[in-house]
């Protein structure tokens, strides 16, 4: 048996299933995994991956150890592993996992610790922990790197903050830019899978349900369409002009946190901002209401205020805490303030996170081979690699699209024709 920190490893018939169950929705990852398999581009590669242990993630690490690479997994997020996936992973394809849903902080760490452990040439983030240990307390492994790609919005902020400070030491692609990523992950990913969480956890009704949603980024605008697609009144709020002004032609009603807290009923943060729900909002807040974040980290929800203003606290169902103010007015606080959409749901569908997983592995094959070139910088997925997982995907689904005729490649390429 390989290493691994698991749950239970007899848990790995279902999980095989449910893996298989993704990978029919992954056409693209798998016509990837086809051709790693026939030409090994990652033949001798050592890849630490930290990302969400869930079946579409073990649908990408069996298709990198298909290209030869050796891999090995931890999460990047104690609440988001599916200890099944993680236990198939281990058990049936011999690949290295240090993951058990619902670890403390402690084991987060020693689990990413363990990843590193193997010495990677390329590290495979969701959130920039690994990358983070590796400038800090695992700064001797650097010299392995060769480097490295991101997963989500917040990781690739915490990168270019080490690529602003000059502190980089690796190149890093940043998946969460490419547009086959963000447009269609962030969106019609977060935007199911955050409502799934929410209805897993609570099985509320959304339908005339008033639902705040903090932040219209690609993951907000998702979460907002969905809700309002179940018959909910949505109000956003934002800090900034132009995303507020997009939400109001959108319909949304727009409006800062101090009134949204007395009007809503669900509250969902998807900002990547620390205490964006905070005590003068929990104290105006409507009794019963229901506090879910869908951003990559828990800092959205200021949950010790929330804690230091109870006077008692109960897990009520399951990712639901209840929380009783000292005026007995009752805030439904859900998976611990931890990302909902993996906590209390399954995370973005298979079909979604085909695209964002093609981007990984065609963008680990891209370091491999482009690493002599690469400077210590965050760089974007090339467009060539966006455009062809776009075609993929299109022709997986059977759909062809029209090709610009000779006449139009000229048209656009002169200033002469006007009116
Ligand atoms: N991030 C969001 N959803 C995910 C999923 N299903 N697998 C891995 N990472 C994810």
């Amino acid at each position: 048996m390989v290493k691994n920190d698991i749950r239970d490893v007899k848990l790995s018939k279902k999980g095989a299933l449910r893996i298989e169950w993704a990978g029919t929705n992954m056409p693209v990852v798998k016509s990837i995994a086809g051709r790693f398999r026939k030409e090994k581009p990652l033949k001798g590669i050592r890849i630490g991956a930290c990302l969400h242990v869930t079946t579409e993630t073990a649908n990408l690490m069996t298709a990198l150890a298909d290209g030869g690479a050796e891999v090995s997994l931890c999460a990047s997020n104690p609440l988001s592993t599916q200890d099944d996936v993680a236990s198939s992973l281990v058990a049936d394809h011999g690949i290295p996992v240090f993951a058990i849903k619902g670890e403390d902080n402690k084991t987060y760490y020693k689990h990413i610790n363990s990843v590193l452990d193997m010495k990677p040439h390329i590290t495979m983030d969701d959130g920039a922990d690994l990358v983070s240990r590796l400038h800090s307390d695992r700064k001797d492994l650097v010299k392995n790197i060769i480097g490295g790609t991101e997963e989500t919005t917040t990781g690739v902020i915490r990168l270019k903050s080490l690529e602003a400070k000059g502190m980089l030491k690796f190149p890093i692609i940043a998946v969460n830019d490419a547009l086959t990523k963000h447009l269609f992950d962030n969106r019609y990913g977060t935007g199911q899978s955050t409502i799934d969480g929410i209805i897993r956890a609570t099985n509320h009704l959304l339908a005339g349900s008033v639902v705040v949603v903090a932040g219209y980024g690609w993951c907000g605008r998702g979460v907002a369409v969905k809700a309002r697609g179940m018959g909910a009144k949505v109000i956003i709020t934002e800090i900034n002009e132009l995303k507020s002004l997009e939400a109001l032609m959108d319909g949304f009603d727009v409006m800062p946190m101090s009134e949204a807290a007395r009007l809503g009923e669900i509250f969902i943060t998807l900002t990547g901002n620390i205490n964006v729900i905070r005590a003068e909002h929990f104290r105006v807040m409507k009794d019963g209401s229901i506090v879910a974040n869908s951003g990559h980290f828990d800092v959205e929800i200021d949950i010790p205020a929330l804690a230091k203003m109870s006077k008692k606290r109960r897990v009520i169902r399951d990712f639901t805490e209840e929380f009783t103010l000292s005026d007995g007015k009752k805030i439904m606080l859900l998976g611990e303030g931890r990302l909902i959409n993996l906590a209390a749901a399954e995370g973005h569908p298979a079909m979604v996170m085909d695209m964002s997983f093609a981007n990984q592995a065609l963008s680990a094959e891209y370091v491999v081979k482009n690493a002599a070139k690469l400077g210590n910088k965050v760089y974007s997925v090339p467009e060539e690699l966006d455009q062809r997982i776009a075609g993929l995907k299109l022709a997986s689904k059977g759909i062809k699209i029209d090709k610009l005729t000779v006449q139009q490649k000229k048209y656009l390429a002169s200033w002469e024709i006007g009116t």
